[in-house]
């Protein structure tokens, strides 16, 4: 039996089988609907209203939604079951927005560092056109096409014994006699040897592309590179459409092991996230996909393994062993990728279950392997992945920080995009509030800079004390419902989405556990190489922040470390500019292979040192006030 399900607003109307979820119609009306959980029915943000029509719901799951919510009538999509042809509202903070990722936007506090993209490292592409022109064969000189065509790279491009697939040699004896004995070769290096993805006829003059993937969570990134002169054309973000199938790798893992085609759906997803991008990139530049030789991606190794279609099923269970840390170069056509059918595919090492590709190729670009100064790589984000160390040793972590300076889980959280709050400024009397958005749009949530500058900012004028608690403020922002204490930091009348934008106890709550996971992974490290905090001679934050981030109000809560801001630099996307780097240089691919091996990883579920850690760091900035020596003169409370 089928129902007819219509999604409002914006009357898209679709077919559903009875007792499917309302959430599953929405995805299959193409709908992305928020949901963390994977449809567990934990999470409470798949949160719909039913305007007409009968369905089933599963009572047990009632209470994830906040009472408000229940109140007004709304219900989780992932838990209520069509029985009939029903209409459904998606309110719009349920909705998994396309928007444009935000990128290279470099100002303010603490900008961006631009990474040189070569580094010093030789431009060397994996991927080159060669550029032939040969004799043509005579009676006096009878050699196969292939000898003569392997004699000519050896000769003109220094190429020995390339492999050569059976759909370029299907087309080679045409394509070197079209224009007369001149052709234009791409070969790709595939770790060993040179393979021949394309042999074109004539001598093409447009340059070699290839394309750099940041494979994130949440977002995934990609830029089209221009391989002869090294150099990065074009970059687009978008949302990792698996999203719609859980926010976290967590919940992403759990899908591929309770559903049947759990591990398929995520691949094609994260294919066609990818497809999308690419095929943007192409049509924009007035390329064709086989113009497109090579691919490298980053990604964390749950997201590279899901990408290359390996179970991520034992990253989960103890104790954490990926498939592979190695994934094996991969031609487009196995990925059904947007690229030439023979280009190569290649995908970042990874250190360990919780230290992915996207980590090593971070400690690639910002050369963290190559100097005598110790340094510490934070990535603020989901996983909270850091790095000690320098040329002799690395050492890794990862902190399980969770999502909220990525704006999960936080009542208005928001990634760093238009409209995001970025700074918030508090009145030491008045407690009035001065926000400042990205491109000065109007509000529509915070990011994850305005959060550390919030909790900072709320500590320091006494809203709230060491351990997030509202203390009693006479201020009309402050707000008491019966379940959690708002302080208004928008009101609606000014904000971009009709309401009041607010952050409440329970978000701050929160933000402490985040960043007193990531606190705590630092000093974990430290602790096990029986090391000091100053003895770090540079920290290099890499994240999506915006613009900026204040790493002055990052130590008031004690997130960072309390040290010189000059040692400090913030680095950005370093996982994107890492692929970048490796795309067009096989010495800096080659040196992602030995950082991978090289780089050790610790495992914080094991011992007591992390949870000690942590259960000390999780008040504003610590409980040990020594440890911020220049917090402490600035705060009472
Ligand atoms: S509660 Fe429905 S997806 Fe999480």
């Amino acid at each position: 039996m089928k129902y007819t399900v219509t999604f409002l607003p914006d009357k898209i109307i679709t077919e559903t089988e009875a007792g499917k979820s309302l959430l599953h119609a929405a995805n299959s009306a193409g709908i992305g609907i928020k949901s963390s959980c994977g449809s567990e029915g934990t999470c409470g943000r798949c949160k719909v209203k039913v305007v007409e029509g009968k369905y089933l719901y599963d009572e047990r799951f009632t209470c994830t939604l906040p009472e408000k919510y229940r109140d007004a009538g709304f219900i989780l999509a992932c838990k209520a079951y069509v029985e009939d042809n029903i209409t459904v509202e998606i309110p719009a903070e349920s909705r998994l927005d396309e928007h444009q990722v935000l990128l290279e936007d470099k100002q303010g506090v603490l900008a961006e560092k631009d990474l040189p993209i070569l580094n010093g490292y030789t431009l060397d592409p994996l991927c080159k056109k060669i550029r032939l022109t040969m004799d043509a064969p005579n009676l006096t000189e009878i050699i196969s096409d292939v000898s003569r065509l392997e004699t000519e790279l050896s000769k003109q491009a220094g190429i020995k014994k390339p492999i050569i697939g059976l759909p370029v040699l299907t087309q080679m004896a045409e394509n070197l006699r079209k224009e007369n004995w001149q052709v234009t070769v791409t070969v790709a290096y595939n770790g060993r040897d040179y393979e021949i993805v394309r042999i074109e006829p004539g001598h093409d003059t447009n340059p070699c592309y290839g394309i750099a993937v940041d494979i994130g969570t949440t977002t995934v990134v990609a830029s089209l590179v221009d391989m002869e002169k090294g150099l990065s054309i074009e970059k687009l973000g978008t949302y990792n459409r698996q999203a719609k199938l859980g926010d976290d790798v967590v919940s992403r893992m759990i899908h591929c092991s309770s559903e049947q085609n759990g591990l398929e759906e995520l691949q094609n997803l994260v294919v066609q996230t990818i497809n999308d991008l690419t095929g943007k990139l192409i049509v924009r530049n007035n390329l064709s996909p086989d113009d497109i030789g090579i691919m490298v991606t980053s990604a964390n190794t749950t997201m590279t393994h899901l990408f290359l279609g390996l179970h991520p099923k034992y990253i989960r269970l103890e104790p954490y062993v990926p498939t592979a840390t190695f994934a094996p170069v991969v031609k487009g056509k196995e990925l059904g990728l947007q690229i030439h059918p023979e280009g190569l595919v290649y995908s970042f090492p990874a250190v360990a279950s919780y230290v992915g590709g996207d980590i090593v190729s971070g400690a690639l670009i910002t050369n963290i392997s190559k100097k005598e100064e110790l340094t510490l790589f934070i990535d603020i984000g989901t996983n909270g992945e850091i790095v000690l160390g320098n040329q002799d040793w690395l050492i890794s972590c990862a902190c399980s920080a969770g999502p909220a300076f990525e704006g999960g889980g936080i009542t208005y959280g928001t990634r760093a995009m238009k409209g995001a709050i970025e700074r918030v400024e508090i009145d030491n009397d008045t407690f009035d509030v001065k926000v400042s958005t990205i491109d000065s749009a109007k509000a529509i949530g915070i990011c994850g800079s305005g959060l550390i500058d919030c909790i900072a900012k709320m500590h320091q004028v006494g809203i709230i004390d060491r351990t997030g608690t509202f203390q009693d403020t006479e201020s009309r922002r402050v707000q008491i419902t019966h379940d959690d204490k708002l302080f208004i930091l928008v009101w609606k009348e000014e904000s971009g989405i009709g309401k009041d934008i607010y952050i409440s106890e329970n978000d701050i709550k929160n933000l402490i556990r985040s960043k007193g996971a990531v606190f705590a992974g630092i000093q974990s490290l430290l602790k096990t190489l029986q090391l000091e905090i100053e003895l770090i001679d540079k920290i290099l934050i890499a994240g999506g922040f915006g613009n900026y981030l204040n790493i002055s109000d990052a130590v008031r809560i004690g997130l960072l470390p309390d040290l010189p801001i000059e040692k400090y630099e913030f680095v950005g996307n370093t996982s994107l500019k890492g692929a970048e780097l490796a795309l067009i240089s096989k010495e800096a691919w080659n040196h992602a292979e030995i950082i991978g091996k090289m780089m050790t990883y610790l495992e914080l579920s094991v011992g007591n040192l992390f949870m000690d850690e942590f259960m000390q760091a999780i008040f504003l900035p610590h409980t040990d006030l020594k440890l911020f020596p220049s917090v402490e003169l600035h705060t009472n409370l």
